[in-house]
Order: structure tokens, then sequence, then C-alpha cells
């Protein structure tokens, strides 16, 4: 199973912050935005994971993740020229998939709970290949709205001036490969966008689509407005205050999962030394040593 963090984007609801900088390169709190979906593909299990960037800030990503291969994975780049859409990313990524399936996450999306890694690895052959995720939301009407008859996904709505549920569909999805033909069939929508909702709906009619609902186990923010990342920070600031556990160390899943050694561990604990975060490494090296 593959990755792919979709990272380009214009980010023009965080104007000025995002005029030199992409969001994704952004704080929510004491970590760059994009180690939350990292964290997510890793605690999944994934390994090989492709990260979609804007073609001036490609250099900036690969100087903070590398080719990532301290925390056991091997991270691929490509550019995105324009924001075409996130159904694009299943094109752009056709060659590093050679066929395989696909986990999509959406950069600027945060979960936190238990790992989906069981909910992931379900096969997306068969009669479900594609499986989306929902999570109940005040404001249904900002996001794409899915909608059930008889216990079957029935609709997704994009932005729906009456929603017919308020259950949001996340920026987490699995793919079979055939969804890389389906974004390539797709036209672009008024907007001038390809839309990932219009893939889900296309599995959708063709009752392949599963969707998970995330319940209140659950937290999924999505940190694309000013308020948005504050109220995230605040939820990262005061989870790991409370609970003395660091949501999205990467360093840490990676230990956890076996991907690094102890010693590998302490080595990046010292590099990062000076913040709070390098010491919290420091703290599980003395914890299992
Ligand atoms: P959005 O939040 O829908 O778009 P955006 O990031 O351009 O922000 P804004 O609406 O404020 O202009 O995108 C969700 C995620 O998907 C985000 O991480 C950026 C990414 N994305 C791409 O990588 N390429 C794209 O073409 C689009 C539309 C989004």
């Amino acid at each position: 199973m593959k990755g792919i963090v979709l990272a380009g984007g214009k980010g023009s609801r965080l104007y000025p912050l995002t005029l030199p900088i992409s969001k994704q390169l952004l704080p929510v709190y004491d970590k760059p935005m994009i180690y939350y979906p990292l964290a997510t593909l890793m605690q999944a299990g994934i390994r090989e994971i492709m990260v979609i960037t804007d073609t001036q800030q490609q250099q900036s990503f690969k100087d903070l993740l590398g080719t990532g291969s301290h925390w056991g994975i091997e991270l691929v780049y490509v550019t995105q020229d324009a924001p075409r859409g996130i159904a694009e990313a299943l094109i752009l990524a056709e060659d590093f998939l050679s066929g395989d399936e696909v986990v999509l996450i959406l950069g600027d999306n945060l979960f936190h709970g238990p790992s989906l890694a069981e909910k992931l690895s379900a096969s997306v052959e068969g009669e479900s290949r594609a499986i989306v995720f929902a999570h109940p939301v005040r404001d249904p009407e900002r996001y794409g709205v899915i909608s059930f008859e008889n216990g079957c996904p029935a609709r997704i709505v994009e932005k729906p001036s009456s929603p017919e549920s308020n259950l949001a569909v996340t920026g987490l999805y699995k793919y079979s490969n055939e969804a890389v033909e389906v974004a390539r069939n797709l036209d672009p929508s008024p907007r001038g966008e390809l839309e990932i909702t219009d893939v889900n709906n296309h599995f959708l009619r063709n009752r392949a689509l599963a969707c998970f609902t995330l319940g209140p186990g659950y937290a999924w923010l999505d940190t694309g407005t000013p308020e948005a990342m504050l109220q995230a920070s605040e939820f990262v600031h005061a989870l790991q205050e409370r609970q003395g556990v660091m949501i999205a160390c990467l360093e840490e899943i990676a230990f956890e999962n076996g991907w690094i050694s102890l010693g590998e561990l302490a080595k990046q604990a010292d590099a990062l030394k000076s913040s709070d975060y390098g010491q919290y490494l420091s703290s599980i090296v003395s914890r299992e040593s």
C-alpha cells in the first residue's frame, strides 16, 4: 500500500501568511502542519509516500522532510505546477503507484484517535474499491456531505446549501488503482478543478464505495483558515500538556513500528535537543534504554 500527501494548493484562505510559504509548512502548535497527515499514514504502516507540492516550495519540503530514511520511510517528491484539483494527484502518481492501491491524505488534515490501520488495510479490490471516512460536523454546508439510504452511501454533495446529513467526507481516501483511470476521465468542475468528490461519486454510483464514520473517539480537524489553525494548535497543545504524549511525533511512530533502532532515535533526539520536541525524544530513549 502506498501513500500520497497533497501539499500543493494555493492556501488563499490564509493570505498573507501563505504568500511566501506553503500552508503545510506552517506550524500547528509545535510541528509543521504536514507532520500530522504524515503521522496518519505512518501509523497505518505506509512506508512509501509521495509528497505533492507546488513548484516553488518543493525544496523547502525536501529541507524539512529529506528522503524519509531517518523515519524508516521513503519519500518521493512530485510538483503540481498549478492547483488543478485534489483528484489530479492520482494522475501525477500513476508511475509511482505502478498498479498498487493508494491512500491519499490532504496535507492540511489532522486526524487523532485510535489507529486507522485496520480500516485502511481493508482490501479495496472486490466489492469496495474505494473507502472514505466521514465525520460529523456542525457546519456541513462547508464540506462534501455524504448521505445514506438503507445503510449504504447514497450521495456525496459538495458544499450543499441544504445538507442531507451532518457527515462531512474527510481528507483521507483509499482507492484501488482503478482510481487513476477514473481521475483521467474526469472533466474539470465549474471552478476548474478535478474534484475528488467526482472520483468518490464514480465509485459510489458503481456500488463500490465504503464509508466508515469516525465516531466520538476521533478528532478530525482541517487547518485551512487562521481560525482552524489556531483551534488545531490549541487542540494539540491541550492534549500534549494534559497527557504528556506527543501527537504526530514521527520518530516515535517510526520507532514503535520497528522502522528505526533505539540508536537512530537517540541520534535524532540529540540533533533536536534544544526543543521540547527533542527532549520528548530523549525521554523515550531513556525509557527504552
Ligand atoms: P484546499 O484547502 O481545498 O485548497 P487550498 O489549500 O488551495 O486552500 P484555499 O482554499 O485556502 O486556497 O486543499 C486541501 C489540501 O489539498 C491542501 O493540503 C492543499 C491540497 N491541494 C493540492 O495539493 N492541490 C490542489 O490542486 C488542491 C486544490 C489542493
